[in-house]
């Protein structure tokens, strides 16, 4: 199995650089985002088929300016500088950068001047998005110009000898309409990728480099029953079997049935080695008269890691832990300013990491983003019902329960979450929107059925479409739906009088709410 083709994107602080980064993996070539001043014997190691410095906020001439290192220059590996990157780029080979007497923000249009290379295919003007203050004046020995607009004399320049190639303008952005080819030409006419990364070539690289890692030792990963870990875990499995164990814990803060179709699912579908532990008890009594809600997520991570541990210790000695740790959960790069802002977040769905145990890791997920672990699960077998599933909070139904969570609370609400679900799926709207859940609240109203007063909870229902979680708009479901989920409640959950629509925004309203 040859190793798989890789373009390496320098960060230098762009805002762009995950785009830049899915730009590329989008024609099928693997990329990956490393610090700005990576050695060349590291990229070596890499064997990278091209290098891409990205843009950033720093000036060449300002205080603690990221630079890459010179020797990359003489690895002879193609290299696309992008505004910033072209700058440095042009800069370190003995060329100059000039301030702008003034910036030069959004459109403008590109001359070009050279078709081959990295603009074959292209008309003779193409739009493009500028974004910078600096500009290079003088080219360094060996590059020439192919490309200008009527503000920036050198806006492309080359060394087509070495494969050096800047553009001062964003070929990344959706604002550059011709970028994607622009990009492409690097990748396919100079850097010679192929474009063969596919979620299957992915999968036999993986598996034997988890084979290569995990040797003979033994392998523990918690399984949430999300996509993550789901993935994570089918895919250790086809690479060292019985060698993993998967852990699940039921914390009875689940929706209703979830367990059973976990177990089914990893056990008779997939054969794998699954523990499955019931800690409901213990979770339902550690969070007895708990309302806080920043309060039950700590109990809930702390319980977790507890009956996870207590689990572990039972199978005797294991050598790594597997996460389900995706890309974007890990910002590989230290800022361009020098300040490390390497942060990983902790697993939250799987409530953490346990603490007092010593694991070596294995996160064979941690250089995709989301709809590439999406491919991958359905190329291993996983149905779309949980490979296309909506986020799901580690802390489930408890933070879905406001105020204080009790066993006939969360039954009530598993009851209301299924036919909300029933329901949405039903008029086609469960992947369209980005979340769709029932919230019990803790107050009661009056209401009437038949000749009888009632006085019972309260449900709301939260809809949003979202992209990332970070801000959501509430969706506007159509009326009879709302109303088809609203009187199946009523009528069919004892216990519930009311159901009312949130419709409100993140910010400020949060998703969830609590
Ligand atoms: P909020 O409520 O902050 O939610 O707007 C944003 C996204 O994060 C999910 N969420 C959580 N996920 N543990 C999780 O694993 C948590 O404690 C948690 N709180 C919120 C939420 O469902 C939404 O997708």
């Amino acid at each position: 199995m040859p190793r798989q083709e890789v373009v390496l994107v320098l960060d230098f602080g762009s805002q762009y650089n995950q785009l830049i980064a899915r730009r590329i993996r989008e024609k099928k070539v693997f990329s990956r985002i490393v610090p700005h001043n990576i050695t060349a014997q590291e990229i070596r190691q890499i064997n990278p088929k091209g290098l891409i410095l990205s843009g950033g906020p720093a000036s060449i001439y300002g205080p603690r300016v990221p630079k890459p290192r010179k020797e990359i220059f003489e690895l002879g590996i193609p290299v696309l500088g992008i505004c910033y990157g072209m700058q440095a780029m042009a800069h370190m080979l003995g060329g100059k950068v000039t301030k702008a007497s003034h910036r030069e923000y959004g459109r403008a249009e590109l001359a070009i001047d050279d078709f081959k290379d990295i603009f074959r295919g292209l008309d003779k003007k193409i739009i493009c998005w500028m974004s910078h203050g600096d500009f290079v004046s003088k080219l360094p020995a060996g590059f020439k110009r192919i490309g200008h607009t009527s503000n920036t004399r050198y806006a492309v320049i080359a060394d087509k000898d070495r494969g050096f190639y800047g553009v001062q303008f964003h070929p990344e952005v959706a604002h550059t309409p011709k970028g994607n080819r622009i990009i492409a030409n690097f990748l396919f006419n100079i850097c010679g990728c192929k474009g063969t990364w596919s979620a299957r070539s992915f999968i036999a690289e993986s598996v034997a480099g988890i084979k290569r890692t995990v040797d003979k030792e033994k392998v523990v990963c918690g399984l949430s029953g999300g996509v993550d870990s789901s993935v994570a875990a089918v895919l250790i499995n086809k690479a060292i079997g019985r060698q993993l164990t998967c852990i699940f814990i039921n914390n009875g803060l689940l929706r209703k049935g979830e367990a059973e179709r976990v177990k089914k699912t990893f056990r008779k579908h997939f054969h794998i080695n699954l523990r499955y532990v019931n800690a409901e008890g213990r979770f339902l009594k550690a969070l007895k008269g708990v309302i806080d809600p920043e309060k039950k997520r700590k109990i809930i991570g702390h319980e977790f890691i507890r009956a996870f541990e207590r689990e572990a210790r039972k199978i005797g000695s294991m050598g790594y832990l597997a996460q389900g740790t995706l890309y974007p959960d890990v910002i590989e790069s230290k800022s361009a300013f020098g300040g490390p802002s390497a942060t990983i977040k902790t697993h939250h769905n799987v409530g953490g990491l346990p603490l007092n145990m010593k694991f070596k890791l294995v996160e064979p997920l941690r250089e995709l983003f989301k709809d590439e672990v999406r491919q991958v699960g359905k190329e291993l077998g996983l149905s779309d019902e949980i490979i296309l599933r909506q986020p799901f909070p580690g802390p489930g139904l408890a933070i879905r329960i406001i105020g204080d969570i009790t066993k006939a609370r969360l039954d009530l609400l598993r009851e209301v979450d299924a036919i909300v679900l029933n329901e949405i799926k039903k008029a086609g709207f469960y992947r369209k929107v980005w979340q769709s859940f029932a919230v019990l609240l803790p107050i009661k109203t009056v209401g009437v059925m038949g000749d009888e007063r009632t006085y019972e909870n309260v449900i709301a229902l939260r809809a949003v479409n979202s992209v990332d979680g970070m801000t959501a708009d509430w969706a506007k479901l159509p009326y009879e739906l709302l109303g088809r989920i609203s009187n199946r409640i009523i009528n069919e959950v004892r216990g519930v009088n009311r159901v009312v629509y949130d419709i409100s925004s993140k910010p400020p309203s949060t998703i969830e709410w609590e």
